[in-house]
């Protein structure tokens, strides 16, 4: 993977505030570390971005100084620049754009607006309804570069995906997946599948950045409703036996903002569940959650996921070219609150089995067979043999040099280890 000392950052701001100063703003980080960190971070400045004001809170306008002008094609055309320009300037081998500016307002998916990619790149050239995420999508995926968004909104209108899937250029989000909606897909996942059935789930939350400020406002605070408000409908859906067909438990979600408690987002969360003879299990969380600190690194997680994808190809015994993973990165869910996934693909919000798919591609990428947490070879009366000196051994690695196939075993009786060679086919 690509070492996250190895990434090189730009980016743009409609506040023209360089990155020394915002820290300040900010008040995440100790007085001590700002220190540190202040010569470096005061040299980031950002790009003038694009403002359209109808998209976010009405309360963003203070801030926004640094906009860029001219029709909606025109700054679509700079932001293009503005990536050749990163680029060029910083040497990089690969830019991946990443939308962490504020939540906008869902875009109304409108037929021969933004439907097809065609009529979504007409749209942009007539000056049509389009946010700026999507501005950026549109711009990112035309200079071949992926796309993610870590906001609740549909950036990724079904013109923007259709544009995608023709460039063959990975899009991957919505929002980020770092407190709160995390541990419901953690809890909710071992409630059901524990055989409880959660029946109510009421969550509460009060933040006091900018992020708060601006979602306070309805229709930015409706977008990040819509997007954590399906988080548990696949693992309802798993348990025939606990949900009649299209039965859910009730699910609230509550943002306030309350400004004293600036980035340290508090988080209250109630699950009631039904249990046996009419019983009802109740759990009450409070979970403070320092969101920015929570939400970096998944920011660096998700960029150096989506490069990772970009080198792994596959092919299967019928077919001898090599494809790529689908334009539309779902292996990325795993970080995200919505995941977008291809066309008629299940949607999978639960922790353990988003995270078990990164870890089989990854064990994949390695050789190695995909980790089904059976461990047979420890549960049977009689052992089973797969070597001529008949003893238990697990495959542990496999590597290839010069043709020829290593594959590493270990013992479980002796707890040695042995290598067997083949050439490969
Ligand atoms: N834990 C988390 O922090 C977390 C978790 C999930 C999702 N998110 C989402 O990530 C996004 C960013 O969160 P945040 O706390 O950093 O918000 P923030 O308000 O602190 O920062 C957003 C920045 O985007 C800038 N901006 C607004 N419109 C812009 C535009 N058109 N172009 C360029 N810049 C623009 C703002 O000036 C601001 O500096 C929000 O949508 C939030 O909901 C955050």
């Amino acid at each position: 993977m690509v070492h996250p000392n190895d990434i090189v950052f730009d980016g743009w701001d409609i506040s023209s505030m360089d990155l020394g100063h915002a820290m300040e703003r900010a008040q995440v980080l100790d007085w001590s570390l700002q220190e540190m960190l202040r010569p470096h971070m005061s040299q980031l400045k950002p790009r003038p971005s694009i403002y359209i004001p109808d998209f976010i809170a009405a309360n963003q306008d203070q801030r926004a100084d640094n906009i860029l002008t001219g029709t909606k094609a025109e700054q679509m055309e700079q932001i293009r620049k503005d990536i050749r320009c990163f680029k060029e300037k910083s040497g990089v081998e690969k830019v991946i754009v990443l939308w962490t500016a504020n939540t906008e307002r869902f875009s109304d998916v409108v037929t021969g607006v933004n439907d097809t990619a065609k009529n979504l790149l007409a749209t942009i050239q007539n000056g049509g309804d389009v946010s700026p995420s999507t501005l950026f999508a549109v711009a990112s995926i035309l200079e071949g570069c992926a796309y993610i968004n870590g906001s609740p909104q549909n950036t990724f209108v079904p013109g923007a995906v259709e544009l995608a899937v023709q460039r063959g250029i990975f899009i991957g989000g919505d929002d980020f997946k770092s407190g709160q909606t995390k541990l419901k897909s953690v809890l909710v996942d071992f409630l059901i599948s524990a055989g409880l059935k959660p029946t109510s789930i009421v969550s509460y939350n009060h933040l006091g950045n900018n992020d708060g400020m601006n979602l306070s406002a309805p229709a930015q605070f409706r977008s990040k409703e819509i997007s954590k408000s399906n988080v548990v409908d696949d693992m309802v859906a798993s348990n025939p036996v606990l949900y009649k067909p299209g039965e859910k438990p009730d699910h609230c979600v509550v943002i306030k903002y309350v400004p004293y408690v600036g980035d340290s987002k508090r988080a209250m969360d109630e699950y009631t569940s039904e249990i046996m003879m009419g019983g009802t299990n109740t759990i009450a969380l409070h979970n403070t959650c320092e969101d920015s600190l929570l939400a970096s690194p998944i920011i660096l997680d998700l960029v150096i996921l989506t490069e990772l994808c970009q080198r792994i190809t596959f092919r299967t015994q019928q077919d001898s070219s090599f494809q790529t993973f689908h334009s539309v990165l779902s292996l990325l869910s795993f970080l995200c609150k919505a995941p977008l996934v291809p066309p008629n693909a299940p949607v999978v919000n639960s922790f353990f089995r988003q995270r078990a798919c990164i870890e089989n591609v990854m064990r994949a990428c390695l050789g190695l067979p995909p980790q089904n947490h059976m461990q047979l070879e420890y549960k049977l009366q009689k052992s089973f043999n797969i070597c001529q000196d008949k003893k238990v051994h697990s495959l542990v690695a496999t590597k290839v040099n010069n043709n020829i196939l290593t594959k590493a075993y270990h013992c479980i009786e002796c707890n040695g280890a042995s290598e067997q060679k083949n050439v490969e086919r």
